[in-house]
């Protein structure tokens, strides 16, 4: 007798018929495996994200296209082993449609062949190295590139009277991106480098640097450091007291995080960066926005809550668009090119590469009822990753 024609089990029967009668819910439940930092260095980074996701399904629902929504939050430690490890786990057991978040460039990294192989959109949230949506043609970016702002600032600074600038930057990817994009601009423009020290990732202690800085005696310093490092820096540029040399920070906007920005004191004013997002950003989506994230968690959101949220806006948009199918390719071709208008502005998913299009500003540190904020002056509109034409 074969297989097929051999009466079905009672056992058999009974299981089938307990599988069409489970709830739909259970059965079209779509999953997010959200991998973020929320211990270690870039802890700060993984709660904005954290907090922006919920504000958004609580603004949105947890249900799109008829299907429920469920976010499964794991901590990578900052520490990208685990992040592969943990996306393993996510993709094989949990079977996640999604994996999104990704707190530093070397998790996004980690991740990167693990949705190549499986076939599911891995969404960047944070991490901003540019070759990272060359790591697989899965991988989609709502954050930003080092790129973007690097470049801004650097034609910046030339047209701007600053003519000697001293460096320093985290010693790793999106760091050694500032700093490569910084210079080439700031060069080219007729500036000059004095000065150039990178910093360790992990519990930098900026003061050895600093003294070099004001002994190269420069007209400003250019500064990356991750999201979360900021408030750190600051405090020991004023401790050595950098602030009274008239050696002014300039660099993509990380060092001037939201976040921590009205810790950082009067050092911070006149602080001049490039970057994607402010909370003063004056249109009415951001101050919803602000005054939303401000109210479910009694802080400031930043540049990093800003891409959570478009993060999980985006799974969104394409599960509309793909009407809940979950095929990764169909969810792919449904996020490329998608416009929409975020927090900080218009944005797109540039159709060619799946990175971010996006504004950047040049923004001034200054009070404004009592609050340091970047305030926003000068816009570039629409612009696409740099690092992915000049390499
Ligand atoms: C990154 O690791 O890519 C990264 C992290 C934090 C930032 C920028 C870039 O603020």
């Amino acid at each position: 007798m074969s297989i097929c024609t051999m009466p079905l089990s009672r056992a058999a029967i009974a299981a089938a018929l307990l599988g069409a009668l489970a709830p739909a819910s259970a059965q079209e439940t779509v999953k997010i495996g959200l991998i973020l930092p929320m211990t270690g260095g870039q802890a700060s980074t993984g709660k904005q994200i954290d907090n922006a996701v919920k504000l958004y399904m609580q603004q949105n629902g947890d249900t799109v296209a008829g299907r429920k929504v469920e976010i499964i939050l794991k901590d990578d430690a900052t520490l990208p082993d685990n992040t592969k490890r943990i996306a393993q786990e996510l993709i094989v057991n949990d079977k996640v449609n999604f994996i999104a978040g990704f707190g530093i460039t070397p998790a996004a990294f980690a991740a990167a062949p693990l949705a190549t192989q499986a076939k599911i959109p891995e969404v960047v949230m944070a991490a901003g190295t540019s070759i990272i949506t060359e790591r697989s043609p899965y991988i989609v970016r709502t954050s930003f590139t080092l790129a973007q702002s690097s470049t801004i600032i650097g034609d910046w600074a030339v047209k701007n009277g600053i003519k000697r600038v001293a460096t320093l930057t985290s010693d790793y990817a999106p760091g050694n991106d500032a700093l490569n994009f910084f210079k080439e601009h700031f060069t080219a423009g007729g500036g000059q480098i004095v000065e150039e020290v990178k910093v360790p990732l992990a519990n930098p202690d900026f003061s050895p640097f600093l003294q070099r800085m004001k002994d190269a005696r420069p007209d400003a310093m250019f500064v990356f450091v991750p999201a979360g490092q900021g408030g750190n820096f600051m405090k020991q540029y004023a401790e050595r007291g950098l602030d009274k040399t008239g050696i002014k920070v300039i660099g993509p906007g990380d060092v001037m995080d939201d976040d921590l920005l009205n810790g950082m004191g009067d050092a911070a004013l006149g602080t001049v960066t490039a970057h994607i997002y402010s909370a003063a950003h004056p249109s009415q989506t951001n101050k919803d926005f602000v005054t939303a994230y401000k109210k479910a968690f009694n802080s400031r959101p930043g540049f990093m809550a800003v891409g959570g949220y478009d993060g999980i806006h985006l799974i969104y948009a394409a599960l509309k668009k793909t009407g809940g199918k979950t095929d990764g390719d169909a969810l792919i071709a449904a996020m490329k090119g998608m416009k929409w208008e975020s927090p900080r502005g218009p944005i797109s998913i540039d159709p060619e590469t799946r990175d971010i299009v996006q504004n950047v500003y040049i923004r001034k540190v200054e009070k404004v009822d009592g609050e340091l904020y970047n305030v926003e002056f000068q816009t570039f509109e629409a612009v696409k990753d740099p690092g992915k034409t000049k390499k």
